[in-house]
């Protein structure tokens, strides 16, 4: 990975996000702890950043071990073998994790953002929840703040936390230290008509809340230009210059970026080129392909989002209309559950369970099964093989902040054969050029799409992927992190001092009123 520790001389990097990067948790029935890892991109980016740079993680504390390993202000070293920077951990309760975490993140923002009305539940107690929690997260950052040795740069991560660099700005401003303040947003930004679903208090305070940043950043540019619509539109004392993605609101400008995120392209590529990968592929293959049959894979949590269920829809038409392709073409559907506390992820979970089941039975004989469900996590080694095996990776989402799974699979292709089918409506599809895109909205296209992938001539396989790859290259997730450090330490130098209430517009969004 790139040096980024030259952006942040001189500054200490508080980050803050939901998920923590190291999760302690008691064996079952035991006393023995053991510390995880959560998978994904983002903290394997960001983990190694914290260390060269010793900054400090606030997270929520959401193992079970999580509070007998930190001290009494929720603190701990870590990478535990290693200590080289402290996880700050926030302990929430269950009325917490059901208002702010399950309520209004992820019942009311994220189907909103998703543009996914019929999902979209909200109850005033799950905003209350989710401005004492964002306070709460807040409060913690200030610490860590006032803690640090030198000038501090708060990161927050997403859409649990839209509050929070404005309640932070709040609490630092009699701190005549200077503070650089910036929001990475991971999900679509919906435009004005489809924010203001919310309860006039809730779109209003979450704008003004992302507007206590000095830099607020999104994948692509429509999510960003939806954010500058949103402003333009919620807050009328502000001033938008689209072009230049900047915002005046009193003294203060806030910028806008475009920073899609990316993968450890290298990582994937090494998993599915290690000898273990390589013949967990060949035994894939083996399995579901042999016989110059094509296999077909795709990778997602259990989300509304990510379209399963018209994903199932388009291969029994595909398999109805194309009879040639039954034994021919076998589909391996790895869909994790996530979020099942939620009742319409549960009800979805049922809905790909019983839908697999219908076309296993409607197609499938003693000999072939189309759809080979695997509804376990797989680690990134086994992604990398079923990555590495498929002849098609179907992405499907219905909407997609960005869609790492589109990048992995790239990266996993060393045989350079495979095709990616793309929805269209994934931020991934703003940047890769040569997938087939599709709308999965339109069953009949994907049906088009999915007949064109599995009988591409090999050559043209084989040009689309190597300039999928190349571009991958040039864009991973280390390019990220450090066009972001950059532009960080672009706008932050000299440093910014932080402004007192008086001089300030105000941005105190659980004082707005309810509508
Ligand atoms: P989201 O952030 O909405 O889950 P992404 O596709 O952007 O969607 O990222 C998902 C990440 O989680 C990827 O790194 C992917 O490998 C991993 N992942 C997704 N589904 C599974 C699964 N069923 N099992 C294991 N890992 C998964
Ligand atoms: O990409 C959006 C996101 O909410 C991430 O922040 C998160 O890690 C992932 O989806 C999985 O969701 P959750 O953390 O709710 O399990």
């Amino acid at each position: 990975m790139p040096d980024t520790s030259q952006y942040l001389a001189g500054r200490t990097l508080i980050l803050v996000s939901n998920r923590e990067p190291y999760e302690h948790t008691f064996e079952p029935g035991s006393a023995a702890v053991k510390v995880r890892r959560p998978p994904g991109g983002l903290v394997s980016a960001l983990d190694p950043t914290m260390q060269c740079t010793r900054g400090t993680w606030v997270a929520w504390g959401s193992g079970t071990a999580d509070r007998d390993t930190a001290d009494a202000a929720g603190r701990i070293a870590v990478p535990p073998e290693k200590p080289a920077y402290t996880l700050r951990r926030v302990w929430l309760d269950d009325a917490d994790i059901d208002g702010y975490y399950l309520g209004f993140a992820n019942s009311a923002l994220w189907p909103l953002c998703h543009m996914l009305l019929q999902h979209y539940d909200m109850r005033q107690e799950y905003w209350e929840r989710y401005v004492a929690v964002n306070a709460r997260f807040a409060d913690a950052a200030a610490d860590e703040a006032r803690r640090a040795p030198n000038a501090p740069v708060v990161w927050v991560q997403d859409y649990h936390f839209a509050l929070v660099s404005a309640m932070l700005r709040e609490r630092l401003a009699t701190e005549r230290r200077p503070i650089f303040l910036h929001q990475f947003w991971h999900i679509p930004f919906p435009p004005p008509d489809i924010l203001r679903l919310l309860p006039t208090a809730a779109y209003s305070g979450v704008m003004r809340g992302l507007l206590g940043n000095d830099l607020v950043e999104f994948h692509t540019e429509r999510y960003a230009q939806n954010f500058l619509d949103c402003v333009d539109e919620f807050v009328p004392e502000s001033r938008v210059s689209r072009d230049a993605r900047r915002v005046r609101l009193g003294d203060r400008e806030i910028h806008v970026g475009v920073f899609p995120i990316s993968i450890d392209a290298e990582h994937y590529e090494s998993l599915a080129r290690a000898p273990e990968g390589a013949a967990k592929a060949a035994e894939l293959r083996t399995k579901y392909a042999a016989d110059g049959a094509c296999l077909g894979v795709s990778v997602d949590r259990v989300d509304y989002t990510k379209g399963i269920p018209e994903r199932l829809r388009a291969l029994d038409q595909l398999w109805t209309e194309a009879p040639e392709l039954r034994r021919k073409l076998t589909f391996v559907v790895v869909a994790t559950p996530s979020r099942s506390e939620l009742r319409s992820y549960k009800t979805l979970e049922e809905e790909v369970v019983a839908g697999v089941k219908a076309i296993n039975e409607r197609f499938g004989d003693e000999h072939w099964t189309p759809i080979v469900l695997i509804n376990e996590n797989v680690d990134a080694a086994g992604l990398a093989s079923i990555y590495r095996a498929g002849d098609v990776c179907l992405v499907s989402s219905l909407q997609d902040g960005m869609n790492l799974v589109a990048k992995e699979y790239i990266a996993c292709n060393v045989d350079e054969q495979g095709v990616l089918v793309l929805s269209r409506f994934t931020g991934a599809a703003a940047e890769i050029d040569d997938a087939i895109l599709i709308n999965p909205f339109n069953v009949d296209g994907v049906v088009a799409g999915l007949r064109r992938a599995v009988t591409m001539p090999r050559e043209e396989r084989r040009a689309r992927m190597q300039r999928m790859r190349r571009q991958l290259r040039r864009a991973t997730i280390f390019d990220w992190l450090d066009a972001i450090l950059a532009r960080v330490d672009e706008l932050a130098s000299p440093p910014q001092e932080i402004r007192g209430p008086a001089e300030r517009t105000p941005l105190a969004p659980a004082e707005s009123s309810a509508a």
